[in-house]
């Protein structure tokens, strides 16, 4: 390990005791504990390259501000997910509403994704649910009120990684008419101890407030997923206060709102969440099968210079299994080849052609079997409930030969 990485770890160390006592109440070793990493963020800084990112000497000084702080009394510490120039700037004397203003604004950032279904490959029934969920409801509102159809409801997406679930989610906001609150976990989490709670009824009431919304809770894993690292009262208030805003969701006449939630790694969802009822439905995002590959490949390649005689459809075949985030990824180094030959050696322009895909396929390793794999001894240790709620993604396992659980 050299100097830095070793101040580095020896920082961190002193900044997760330091946040350890802090959460027992043990101020005053706190308080020596931020000085410490005071004097090591000095120390970074003094070996780091000059512009380095994060500054190190900033850093020193909020350490130095937190602990004058816990001296007079007269500030909070996160406890999950320190970040010391943010939480500095937030506690350093703007008073508690505007400062509450602020998290307000940052936490709900409503935003009108750009993003289509049509640039979406495959994926047919799950954007037909999004569809029926908030769309439709506005364009035959008689017909659901005939029919007794409540709108909107939650939908929780699970499956592979770069298979489309965070793009899908932009895409519902991008195609219907709606306000898109995008939350990351972990940005409700950065706040105090205490108040995570509050700023999920912040968000819902935001929400209700527009009328119609949906509200998109990436990688929501990390909910419960960090639980072992912080305290777990709080983590539970979190999912509880999460179910209570969910179980209103039907009740408020006056609003439809959809609650989107995407996770990888479903397994360490929240089992409250998780299981029936909770969400309307559960939906597996599937790795993209032989017609969405190919229109993969259409999307990608459709404003590049490409040979006539590439067959697609070959392509398609030979790309089973992957992700289809790797398949634009494949496209993309496909194009780089005919690219370095122009800029590194001169050569002529020329389309991209067959061989390239075949230089970059015999090299590309898809990430997904190792992620079937892990998914499926993960959902093995499961009750047979949950087993049942992930049928679909064990099901997917088989085509990469993976064990199937009883
Ligand atoms: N079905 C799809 N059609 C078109 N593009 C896609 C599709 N799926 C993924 N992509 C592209 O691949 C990239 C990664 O997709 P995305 O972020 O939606 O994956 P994800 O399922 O949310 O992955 P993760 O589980 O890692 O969060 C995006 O840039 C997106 O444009
Ligand atoms: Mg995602």
């Amino acid at each position: 390990m050299d100097l830095r990485d070793e101040v580095k770890s020896r920082m961190e160390q002193t900044h997760r005791l330091a946040q350890k006592y802090y959460d027992s109440g043990d101020i005053a070793r706190a308080r020596v504990e931020y000085i410490r990493c005071a004097g090591l963020a000095q120390q970074m800084s003094t070996i780091s390259p000059p512009g380095q990112n994060p500054d190190y000497t900033t850093m020193s000084n909020k350490y130095k501000e937190i602990a004058e702080g816990l001296k007079e009394n007269n500030i909070k510490v996160y406890t999950s997910g320190i970040k010391p120039a943010e939480q500095v700037a937030q506690t350093n004397g703007n008073g508690d509403s505007q400062r509450d203003a602020k998290k307000a604004e940052q936490l709900i950032m409503v935003e009108k994704p750009t993003t289509k279904f049509s640039d979406i490959a495959g994926l047919d029934q799950v954007k037909e649910d999004i569809k029926e969920a908030i769309v439709y409801p506005f364009k035959y509102p008689d017909e659901y009120r005939y029919f007794g159809v409540k709108p909107g409801g939650g939908i929780l997406l699970y499956g592979p990684p770069g298979c489309g679930k965070t793009t899908l989610a932009r895409a519902a906001a991008g195609e219907c008419d709606v306000a898109f609150i995008n939350l990351k976990v972990s940005d409700i989490k950065d706040k105090y101890v205490g108040e995570s709670e509050k700023n999920i009824r912040d968000v819902f009431d935001t929400a209700r407030s527009r009328g119609r919304a949906i509200i998109f809770f990436d990688e929501i894993d990390s909910l419960a997923g960090e639980r072992s690292q912080s305290s777990e009262g709080h983590e539970k208030s979190l999912v509880s206060e999460l179910l209570v805003q969910m179980n209103g969701l039907a009740e408020n006449k006056d609003s439809v709102l959809l609650v989107l939630a995407a996770t990888n790694r479903p397994w360490d969802v929240d089992v409250a969440l998780r299981r029936a009822g909770r969400f309307d439905s559960t939906i597996f995002i599937p790795n993209p099968d032989f017609p969405a590959r190919k229109n993969l490949f259409e999307i990608s390649l459709n404003a590049k210079p490409l040979s006539p005689t590439v067959n697609l459809d070959a392509l398609a075949k030979e790309t089973n299994g992957y992700a289809s985030s790797e398949i634009i990824d494949i496209c993309q180094r496909a194009a780089k080849i005919p690219l370095r030959e122009r800029i590194k050696k001169n050569q002529p322009r020329r389309q991209i052609d067959t061989p390239d895909f075949t230089v970059v396929l015999a090299k590309y390793h898809s990430m997904l079997p190792s992620w079937y794999i892990h998914a499926v001894n993960e959902i093995k240790q499961m009750s047979q409930e949950d087993i049942d709620l992930f049928r679909e993604l064990i099901q997917a396992s088989k085509e990469y030969a993976v064990n199937i659980p009883k």
